[in-house]
């Protein structure tokens, strides 16, 4: 008998998986893989057992990101790939593979096959949490993505600008006509506030996901500054980066926990 799981065609390695939450933006450049990994990190810091893929495929920006440029996964010739492992979260990204053993692994062309390969060909084992960063753009290759990708759920990234909220709404139309639940809206580069000092300026403008969640009726689940800090230190060091976080990650834990566990067995856009 074909199990709904099968059904499903959810593949092995992702069956010990409570929830894989994709995040999304419609623009490049917006913070999506910042918010990506240090949502990874307080879920960790919480107690849970986390993955963390990235998507970007051509611009893999996690090594940095996770301070790990020294780390390589090991490219084997069985089906799967072991992730890394660093302060208790697991994560996996095309930047840890070397040019040299790439082909042995890329055996589909198109961005969306190697995401899935990411995705799914890897050993995860039992996690509450599988953080995807979808890769940039918006349309094909993301619809693609979409429709093959097990997600339980999305969050939407934004900047406050008139243009990048524009170009979000394209974004949270597709989620909504695939049916996939959005958790709510982060705006990254909300504003910035220097050094003791307790005046913020907003340098791209203000609000833009404020109307958003108007207009969508979507949670904006957190507003999170421009800091002044090289990138590797966005993760490291900034205590500020971390706090805000870790106030999205708790309302992340319980949005998903509040989903039915009906819902979560299913999934919505290739369930239609
Ligand atoms: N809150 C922030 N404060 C300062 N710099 C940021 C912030 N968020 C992102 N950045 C920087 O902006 C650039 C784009 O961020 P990234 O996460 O790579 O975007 P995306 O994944 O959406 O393309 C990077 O150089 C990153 O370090
Ligand atoms: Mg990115």
């Amino acid at each position: 008998m074909i199990t709904k799981n099968e059904q499903l065609r959810i593949p092995s390695t992702l069956m010990e998986i409570d929830h894989i939450l994709g995040i999304f933006s419609a623009k490049g450049g917006v913070g999506k893989s910042v918010i990506s990994v240090n949502l990874a990190k307080s879920l960790v810091s919480k107690g849970f057992k986390v993955g963390l893929v990235d998507g970007d495929i051509y611009g893999p920006s996690h090594p940095v990101l996770l301070n790990a440029t020294d780390m390589h996964l090991k490219v084997t010739n069985q089906e799967l790939l072991d992730p890394l492992e660093k302060d208790g979260l697991k994560f996996n990204s095309m930047g840890f593979i070397s040019a040299e053993k790439m082909p042995v692994i890329w055996r589909g062309p198109m961005v969306s096959g190697a995401v899935m390969q990411l995705m799914a060909q890897t050993n995860w084992g039992k996690l509450d949490y599988l953080i995807v960063d979808t890769p940039p753009g918006t349309g094909d290759v993301q619809l693609t993505l979409l429709q093959k990708i097990a997600l339980s759920a999305a969050i939407v990234v934004t900047t406050p600008q008139d243009i990048a909220v524009a170009d979000t709404m394209k974004g949270i139309e597709m989620l909504k006509k695939l049916n996939l639940p959005i958790l709510g809206l982060i705006e990254n580069m909300s504003y910035f506030e220097p050094k003791d000092s307790k005046k913020r300026y907003y340098l791209y403008g203000k609000g833009g996901a404020k109307t958003l969640s108007k207009e969508y009726q979507l949670d904006l689940l957190g507003e999170v500054p421009q800091f002044e800090f090289e990138e590797s230190n966005l993760t490291n060091q900034n205590m500020e980066i971390s706090k805000i976080l870790d106030l999205i990650a708790s309302k992340v834990v319980k949005k998903l926990d509040s989903m039915s566990s009906k819902n979560k067995s299913l999934i919505p856009q290739v369930n239609k």
